[in-house]
């Protein structure tokens, strides 16, 4: 710990908080988590997994750095999921690579401080609605709010009877949510339109069927917002109305399937964001071809249908954090669905052939830590690699919001870790595929 003081003193005019135990550091988070900009937690210390969940958990997590020993840093990075606030440092490393890591992390903080807006909504129009569509928050102060409803959450009406009884008539949602909100009411005005999105091609009274304008709108919003290119765009499209096709034309399909994507989910988003991924980084790569799309497209809708519920679903390996606190039933389900959506498969027409291998191994990994074979980059194909490269950045934009973005981040962390093989090659057609990624290499040149 003294190395750590040592350092951050050297460099920092900020106040340094130190505490010698993680239950020190639990009562200091409870009090005001909102006075600091950035926590140092040493993974090897009891308990601190427990703490950087808690911090992850917090309505506006801090971007923490977590130390770690040499022997357990591949451990620590399995245990938390890939996200722009978490970084990994090992103990006595060289300094400068310490700073270059902090500064980045007080950069996203300060963006994140700059860019939170909260629009008022009056509480009664949640009493309508089943389910939100975005993170809803309470205000506390000025300074402070709270989220009350996750994303995707359904609404407890009690709960909104409560705060309305304690004389709470508004709640807040990020200025993003707050524009759609009035677009729905304007589209409400004037049903008689069709709702305009930016997937011209895709046949829209089908994907009416089965996604939200919401869920259109903020994927359409994600994907202009990484900047995938047009044409792959167009592409993606066509491979989704061909998806549905597939499942007009086969009942038991699109029971299984209206199942797990319910259209206002977050298997449903992550679906949708996959698809787009996976089509735009196609593009850039020599695998190029409508067949290849398809299937990936049909992998992305598929690859998680036989899990059901958003929480089971975000777990990606079984390592974290996550899957640990499940029960050893909920564990073996995880662990079987990729074979399992094969199986279902093999009794229907037309999925295409090589989105088979692209299920069965989106659980694989790098490393060859991953389930259920443990093929690791040697052993997995351009296809395979591609797709799980998606997965995870879909992921990734997922848990940042989109808004907390920070793509470069991703893509440089990505790139370290998989130097070699498909997976390096995948990290390569995902940059190229991001007109962001771009643009701030242009600025670095000019
Ligand atoms: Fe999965
Ligand atoms: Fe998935």
């Amino acid at each position: 710990m003294d190395y750590y003081r040592v350092l951050l003193n050297g460099f920092l005019e900020a106040q340094i908080c130190a505490v010698t135990s993680v239950n020190e550091g639990f009562d200091i988070l409870k009090e005001g988590f909102e006075q600091f900009s950035l926590i140092v937690v040493d993974y090897d210390t009891q308990n601190s997994q427990k703490m950087i969940k808690a911090i992850l958990d917090l309505s506006a997590p801090i971007p923490s750095l977590i130390t770690v020993s040499n022997d357990s840093f591949y451990e620590a990075k399995k245990t938390f999921k890939l996200l722009p606030i978490l970084d990994y440092y090992t103990h006595y490393g060289n300094g400068d690579a310490f700073f270059d890591k902090i500064e980045r992390l007080l950069k996203i903080r300060a963006n994140r401080q700059k860019e939170r807006v909260y629009c008022k909504v009056g509480i009664e129009l949640f009493a309508q609605s089943k389910e939100v569509f975005f993170d809803v928050y309470l205000k506390i102060s000025d300074q402070k709010y709270v989220k009350v409803l996750n994303r995707y959450d359904e609404v407890d009406h009690s709960d909104l009877e409560r705060l309305y009884s304690k004389n709470i008539k508004h709640l807040y949602v990020r200025e993003r949510d707050f524009s759609f909100i009035i677009k729905k009411l304007i589209q409400s005005f004037n049903s008689s339109e069709q709702p305009v999105t930016s997937f011209d091609l895709v046949d829209q009274k089908e994907l009416n069927s089965l996604f939200s304008i919401h869920l259109q709108e903020m994927v359409s919003e994600t994907v202009q917002k990484i900047g995938l290119n047009q044409e792959a765009v167009e592409m993606s499209s066509i491979a989704i109305n061909s998806t549905m096709r597939l499942l007009e034309d086969s009942k038991d399909l699109k029971d299984i399937f209206m199942g797990s994507v319910k259209g206002d989910n977050y298997i449903s988003e992550h679906s949708f964001l996959i698809s787009f991924l996976t089509g735009a980084m196609l593009k850039e790569s020599p695998y190029f071809s409508h067949e290849n799309a398809l299937s990936l497209t049909v992998a992305a809708f598929f690859h998680d249908v036989m899990i059901e519920g958003d929480r089971l679903a975000k777990i990606q390996n079984r390592e974290e954090y996550s899957f640990q606190t499940l029960g050893i039933q909920e564990q073996e389900k995880l662990l079987k669905h990729p074979h399992q959506a094969v199986n279902l498969f093999s009794e229907i027409q037309g999925i295409p052939k090589q989105t088979i291998p692209i299920v069965e191994n989106h659980h694989e990994n790098y490393e060859g830590t991953g389930f259920p074979k443990g093929l690791d980059f040697k052993r997995i194909s351009p296809l395979c690699a591609l797709f799980n490269v998606a997965h995870e950045l879909s992921l990734c934009i997922y848990d940042s919001g989109c808004e907390d973005l920070n793509l470069k981040a991703i893509l440089d962390d990505m790139q370290n870790r998989y130097p070699l093989g498909n997976y390096a090659e995948a990290v390569k057609w995902a940059r190229a595929a991001t007109f962001k990624e771009s643009q701030d290499d242009q600025k670095k040149v000019a």
